[in-house]
């Protein structure tokens, strides 16, 4: 049996006395596009949080890539391969797209990219990195704003952005937190699917927090994780998601 690339066990984070996110375990595999999804306040981004190292866990453990990454800072769990995006975006506004792409994501920073950047490096390298940087711009669809200030972005580009700042730094493992809100439809979904192939082509694991349901089910991920309070409603396959009774008492009961 192969090793799942996120491994989530029995966690559980308390804020004073709110149970933010109930007990919750799942996993996902190397290569795997995974939705998570739930209605507002129920658990998503802290359960994010409790992973990438923001928050200590109440209880419960999170292994990543094979490790056992409870409890160590985001940082060091950069380092093992997980990297992820916020819900509200974090760029640096008096820097150009492009400029952003080249800069490791701020509170990931990992001590061996940090040198990288004080090191002065080949220019083979800068070259590469910079080649790197236009490939994921088109990959998400702005590359036509590369040398734009990011303060002069609407906010569904600043989304796109701050995925091509998270796709910068080679993640073997991608955290994102609502990467398409704010973002038209149509190009939503030509984003899912460009994500959908780069974890195929790359083998990166990818979970993806998403509020709109009836989307999610179109956008051909391989699971969905459904949340609600804190716990697992079910997961299971789009097919499954859209067949099971609590699901449609929950998102489906008009169509
Ligand atoms: N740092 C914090 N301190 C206290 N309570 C918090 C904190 N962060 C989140 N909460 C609470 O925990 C619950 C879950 O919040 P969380 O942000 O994880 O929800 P979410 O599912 O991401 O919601 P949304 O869809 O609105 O982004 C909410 O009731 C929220 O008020
Ligand atoms: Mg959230």
């Amino acid at each position: 049996m192969t090793t799942p690339a996120l491994r989530v066990s029995e966690l559980t984070k308390d804020f004073g006395g709110l149970r933010a996110v109930d007990g919750i375990s799942f996993q996902v595999e190397e290569g795997e596009f995974v939705g998570l999804i739930g209605p507002n306040g129920c658990g998503k981004t802290t359960t994010f949080n409790c992973i990438s190292g923001l928050l200590e866990l109440t209880s419960g453990r999170v292994e990543v890539l094979g490790q056992d990454a409870t409890g160590m800072r985001p940082d060091q769990i950069q380092k093992l391969g997980l990297t992820r995006t916020f819900q509200h975006t974090r760029l640096w506004r008096e820097m150009t797209v492009i400029e952003n792409l080249l800069v490791p994501p701020r509170q990931q920073f990992a001590p061996s990219s940090l040198l990288a950047l004080l090191r002065p490096g080949s220019r083979r390298a800068e070259k590469k990195r910079l080649a790197d940087a236009y490939s994921v711009l088109d990959l998400l669809e702005v590359t036509h704003m590369a040398h734009n200030l990011a303060s002069e972005l609407s906010g569904g580009q600043s989304k796109l952005v701050d995925i091509g700042r998270a796709l910068m730094s080679s993640p073997r493992f991608l955290l994102l937190d609502e990467p398409v809100a704010g973002v038209a439809g149509p190009l939503a979904m030509k984003i899912f699917q460009n994500l959908r192939d780069l974890t195929s082509e790359k083998g990166i694991g990818m979970l993806v927090i998403e509020h709109n349901m009836d989307f999610i089910l179109r956008t051909g991920v391989d699971r969905i994780i459904v949340v609600a309070t804190g716990r697992i409603l079910m997961q299971g396959t789009p097919d499954e998601v859209r067949e099971n009774q609590d699901v449609i008492e929950a998102y489906l009961g008009d169509s």
